[in-house]
C-alpha cells in the first residue's frame, strides 16, 4: 500500500480549517494527529479541544501518534474523540497487550510505534496482535528533523517479518519523510508515509503530497 498522512503538527493552528479543507481535497489518506504530553517527549502539542475541530471539519480518517506515558489513561478518550486509529509507545509501557485491547473494544485500530533506539525486533511479538506498527524515523518530539537513514533496513527487517508470517499488519513511518526519500521508503515495504514540514511547508502542499505518492 502507499498511503500518505501528513502531520497537522506542522499545520498552522491559526487557520486550521482553511489547512484541513487543503487536506480534503488533497490526495492524502490519512490525517497524523500528534499528541505530545511534555513528559514522554519534551514537547507539548494539543489535546482533546484542538482534536474536536479536527473531527469536525476534517474527512480524512484521523490517525492518532500518542507520545505520552500512560496511554492506557487515554486511548479510550482518543477512540470517542473520533480516532480511526490510535497509537502509543511501545517503551512508554510495561505491557501494551491491555491497552491494544482497550482500543479494539472501540472498534479502533491499533498501531504500536518506538523510538530509534528501541530494538525493532521487539515489535515483533506484536505484529500478529496490531494493524499497524509505526517505526520512527526521528526521535519524537519535533517536526522538521532529518530522516534518519538506518530506517531503511529496520523497515526491510519488519517487511520480511510480516511476509513471513502472511500478514495485513501495515508498516508507518514517521519523521524525516520528504517528496526526496519517499519513494525508496516505499520501495523498501513502508505502507504509510506520516510527513509534516514536507508537506504543510511546501509551496504548494497539495502537489507535494501527490509527488509523494507517485
Ligand atoms: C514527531 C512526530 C511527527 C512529526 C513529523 O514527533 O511524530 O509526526 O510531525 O514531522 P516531519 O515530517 O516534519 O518530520
Ligand atoms: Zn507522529
Amino acid at each position: 500500500m502507499k498511503l500518505i498522512a501528513p502531520s497537522v503538527l506542522s499545520a498552522d493552528f491559526g487557520h486550521l480549517e482553511q489547512d484541513l479543507q487543503m487536506i480534503n481535497r488533497s490526495d492524502a489518506d490519512w490525517l497524523h494527529i500528534d499528541v505530545m504530553d511534555g513528559v514522554f517527549v519534551p514537547n507539548i502539542s494539543f489535546g482533546f479541544p484542538v482534536m474536536e475541530p479536527m473531527r469536525k471539519y476534517c474527512t480524512k480518517p484521523l490517525d492518532v501518534h500518542l507520545m505520552i506515558v500512560h496511554p492506557e489513561k487515554y486511548v479510550e478518550r482518543f477512540c470517542d474523540a473520533g480516532a480511526w486509529s490510535v497509537g502509543f509507545h511501545l517503551e512508554a509501557v510495561d505491557d501494551p497487550l491491555p491497552i491494544l485491547d482497550l482500543i479494539k473494544a472501540k472498534g479502533v485500530r491499533t498501531c504500536l510505534t518506538i523510538n530509534p533506539d528501541i530494538d525493532v525486533k521487539r515489535l515483533v511479538p506484536y505484529l500478529d496482535k496490531v494493524d499497524m506498527v509505526l517505526l520512527m524515523s526521528v526521535f519524537a518530539g519535533f517536526g522538521g528533523q532529518k530522516f534518519i537513514p538506518e530506517t531503511m533496513d529496520k523497515i526491510r527487517f519488519i517487511r520480511e517479518e510480516i511476509d513471513k508470517r502472511g500478514l495485513k499488519t501495515l508498516i508507518e513511518i514517521d519523521g524525516g519523510v520528504n517528496t526526496e526519500n519517499a519513494a525508496g521508503l516505499f520501495a523498501a515495504g513502508a505502507d504509510v508515509l506520516v510527513a509534516g514540514s514536507a508537506v504543510f511547508g511546501a509551496k504548494d502542499p497539495e502537489e507535494a503530497i501527490r509527488k509523494m505518492k507517485r
